[in-house]
C-alpha cells in the first residue's frame, strides 16, 4: 500500500511521472481516463480549506470517483473516537483517504491502521500536495510545452521568506531536495527550521540554507515564495508574529533583487500588507492563481498513481 504523507514518499522518477501525468490531465481535461471509477475517497478535514477541499472534490469526481467530505466536527473523531478505529471502519467503506489535520503522526497512524492509501492534505508539519503543484507550476513555464518538467527544475533556486519554521517551509526543504532545486530560507532565528525537519532532510539528502538576511535569501532566486505569517491554529500569536516577521515581508524592493525573470508564489490565502505587498501580488510575474489551479491537475496525478499501486 502506498501513501503520500511527505514529499519523499515518491521517488524523483515517480515525481517526474506525476508531473507528466498532471500535464496530460490538464490538456485532456474532461476527456481523459477515469482511474478512480467505482471508488469513493473520504476527505477528513480538521481545519478550514478552500483550494484543497475544492480541488480534491472536483479532482476525484473528474477521475470517475466519488468524494466524501467529512468535517472532523461532524464525525466521531471530534468526540474522541480513536484514529485507529476510524481508519479500520472507513477501510470497510471507502478506497482512500485525503486528510487535513494538525499532527503528522495522526496521518502515519491512519496509514498504519487503515489498510488504504492516505494523502496528506496539510498538517502542521508538511503540505506536500501544495509544493508538488508549485513546482509543477514553475516547471511548466521553464520547460515550455514539450520540455521535461523535472529537468526544468534542476539547479533552480527558490527563496522562502517569512515563517521558515512551519509546514510550507518544511515542504520546500523536502521538495527542493527531491526536485533537484536549491532552497534558501529567510526568516528570524526564532523561526529557523526545527530538529525534526532537519533530520528528515539530512536523511533524504535535501540540503537547505537558512539566513536572517532576506536579501541574502533572495539573491539569485528563480522563485520567491512566502506563506501566511499566522497559520491555522496559531491565531492567538498573530500580533507577535506580525512584529517578528515584518523584516521578511516580500516587498517590491525585495522581489526586484531576485533574478529579473523570477516568479512570485504563495500557497494562499494571502494577506496583502502582511507577508507580501499588493505591489508584488499585482506583478505580472506573480503566478498564485496558476498554482491554485494546478492543485487540481497535480493531485489528480497523485491519486491516479496511488490507485495504480492499490490495484
Ligand atoms: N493553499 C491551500 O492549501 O489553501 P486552502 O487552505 O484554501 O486549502
Ligand atoms: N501555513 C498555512 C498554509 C495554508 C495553506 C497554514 O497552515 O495555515
Amino acid at each position: 500500500m502506498r501513501h503520500f504523507l511527505q514529499e519523499t514518499d515518491f521517488s524523483r522518477a515517480e515525481a517526474g511521472e506525476i508531473f507528466a501525468l498532471a500535464r496530460h490531465f490538464k490538456r485532456q481535461r474532461g476527456a481523459h481516463e477515469k482511474p478512480l471509477a467505482g471508488q469513493t475517497w473520504a476527505m477528513i478535514f480538521a481545519k478550514s480549506s478552500t483550494r484543497t477541499r475544492v480541488s480534491f472534490e472536483v479532482g476525484i469526481h473528474e477521475l470517475g470517483g466519488n468524494p466524501l467530505f467529512l468535517n472532523t466536527n461532524d464525525i466521531q473523531i471530534g468526540r474522541g473516537e480513536t484514529i485507529a478505529d476510524t481508519a479500520k471502519v472507513l477501510s470497510r467503506f471507502v478506497h482512500g483517504l485525503v486528510v487535513r489535520t494538525y499532527a503528522q503522526k495522526d496521518l502515519t497512524d491512519l496509514a498504519e491502521h487503515g489498510g488504504l492509501p492516505v494523502v496528506n492534505a496539510l498538517t502542521d508539519f508538511l503540505h506536500p500536495c501544495q509544493v508538488y503543484a508549485d513546482a509543477f507550476t514553475a516547471a511548466e513555464r521553464w520547460a515550455g510545452p514539450s520540455g521535461d518538467l523535472m529537468d526544468a527544475l534542476a539547479g533552480r533556486k527558490v527563496a522562502f521568506l517569512g515563517d521558515t519554521g512551519f509546514n510550507m517551509a518544511n515542504s520546500w526543504i523536502l521538495g527542493a531536495g527531491l526536485f533537484g532545486m536549491k532552497v534558501s530560507l529567510g526568516g528570524p532565528a526564532s523561526a529557523a527550521p526545527g530538529r525534526e525537519i532537519s533530520e528528515l532532510a539530512a536523511k533524504a539528502g535535501a540540503k537547505f540554507e537558512f539566513t536572517s538576511d532576506p536579501f541574502e535569501a533572495v539573491a539569485g532566486a528563480d522563485l520567491v515564495y512566502t506563506d501566511v505569517w499566522t497559520s491555522m491554529g496559531q491565531e492567538s500569536e498573530a500580533a507577535e508574529r506580525r512584529r517578528r516577521l515584518l523584516p521578511f515581508q516580500v516587498t517590491g524592493k525585495l522581489f526586484a533583487t531576485a533574478k529579473p525573470d523570477a516568479f512570485f508564489m504563495h500557497c494562499l490565502p494571502a494577506h496583502a500588507g502582511e507577508e507580501v505587498t499588493q505591489e508584488v501580488l499585482d506583478n505580472p510575474r506573480c503566478v498564485i492563481f496558476d498554482e491554485a489551479e494546478n492543485r487540481l491537475h497535480v493531485q489528480k496525478a497523485i491519486l491516479a498513481l496511488l490507485a495504480r499501486h492499490r490495484a
